[in-house]
């Protein structure tokens, strides 16, 4: 089988790290990049050396020869974009959040089995090697039945604004951005329960805080006085096998404890995942605190995404099963809808399926 013909759909600051990891793949090359910026996106051939750009991914697409496409656009296109590659016979890997609500992500599914190609969510936090370990010994048993998790990603003053901050062009929030990690690392680990009703809360009482002095953030390529997205959400999932999950997230917040955590607790052990990565557990009637003890990539953000790409190559190439596959992507719409809209009515939501 000849190389993987790869092509990039948004070209800005995501991207770089999609197409870092797709040059260390020996089996992948990528044909073509897209980018609704003319200049934004010739720029980015000529840094690496792509032979063909276009600003109109129908265009890309319908190049025969491109076998898979890497969407890294705002949130509002994942969904239009996917549905055109799988539809013109393209795997997909979709950067998170897999669209903006339920009714996208499940045309999105629809596409997919329509079109027997790969739809692969970029749930990147699958591919950490702390989640892999603790994983495993969640398997192996050694937690017993994890019946409570927590998780939460707290900035007090980290919104990116841009595109991030305009809801009609994001889907939401610090809920939908960082809150999609911290849901999905939960339920991988606990082995992908579904969520049967919410309880959550949101806030936009602080806005993007531009006026603050010396904080550096995150930004997109284009800039925005938009903003119009939660600052904080908060909420409480049940899941289907009676376990329940606490997550909180704040773009924006008066806090002076700024932080990034992931806990999950057993009837045999707990665990925190993050910020460090320690177990608590019992050893012959003692509590025994237990530190895995492994090599640590040099650079765990890039290292993931180099982890996330070669298993989306293996999927193709080798028909590998997905660990990040679309129903978990749709599932996450389904949790992410039930907690805005629980946060509106202020009563919990109930998840129904079809
Ligand atoms: N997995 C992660 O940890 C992670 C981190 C950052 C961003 N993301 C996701 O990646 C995506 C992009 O985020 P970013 O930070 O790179 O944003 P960005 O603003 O830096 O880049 C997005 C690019 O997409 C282009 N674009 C938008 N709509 C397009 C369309 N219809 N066709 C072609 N190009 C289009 C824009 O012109 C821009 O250049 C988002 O979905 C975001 O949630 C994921």
């Amino acid at each position: 089988m000849g190389k993987l013909r790869i092509g990039i759909i948004g070209t800005g600051n995501i991207s770089n790290t999609h197409m870092a990891s797709y040059k260390k793949l020996g089996n992948a090359e990528i044909a073509a990049v897209c980018d609704l910026n003319g200049e934004r996106v010739a720029a980015y051939c000529e840094k690496y050396g792509v032979p063909v750009h276009y600003t109109d991914h129908r265009k890309l697409l319908a190049d025969k020869s491109i076998d898979a496409v890497s969407i890294c656009t705002w949130n509002n296109s994942h969904s239009m974009i996917a549905v055109d590659a799988l539809e013109s016979g393209k795997h997909v890997l979709c950067e998170k959040p897999l669209a903006m609500n339920t009714s996208e992500a499940m045309a999105m599914q629809r596409a997919a089995e329509r079109s027997g190609r790969l739809l692969m969510v970029g749930f990147v936090r699958r591919f950490g090697k702390n989640t892999k370990i603790v994983k495993d010994l969640i398997e192996n048993g050694r937690f017993g039945d994890i019946y409570y998790a927590r998780a939460g990603v707290i900035r007090r003053c980290g919104n990116p604004t841009g595109w991030f901050a305009d809801k009609s062009l994001s889907g939401g929030g610090p809920l939908i951005d960082l809150g999609v990690h911290m849901i999905d690392l939960c339920r991988f680990v606990m082995g992908n329960p579904r969520a049967v009703s919410v309880y959550g809360a949101a806030f936009d009482r602080l806005g993007a805080r531009n006026d603050v002095k010396m904080v550096e953030r995150y930004r997109p390529m284009d800039s925005s006085d938009t903003c119009n997205v939660e600052d904080f959400a908060s909420a409480m999932i049940r899941f289907d096998n009676g376990s329940v999950l606490a997550v909180e997230v704040s773009f924006t917040l008066h806090t002076a404890n700024e932080r990034l955590y992931c806990e999950v607790f057993g009837t045999e052990a707990g665990a925190e995942i993050e910020p460090g990565f320690k177990m608590a557990g019992v050893m012959d009637g003692y509590n025994v605190d237990i530190t895995p003890v492994y090599s640590e990539d040099h650079n765990r953000f890039q290292a993931m995404f180099d982890r996330e790409i070669a298993h989306f190559a293996d999927c193709i190439a080798y028909g590998t099963k997905c660990i990040s596959p679309v129903e978990d992507g749709v599932e996450m719409m389904r949790i992410l809808d039930a907690i805005y809209k629980s946060a509106e009515s202020g009563v919990e939501v109930r998840i129904d399926r079809p």
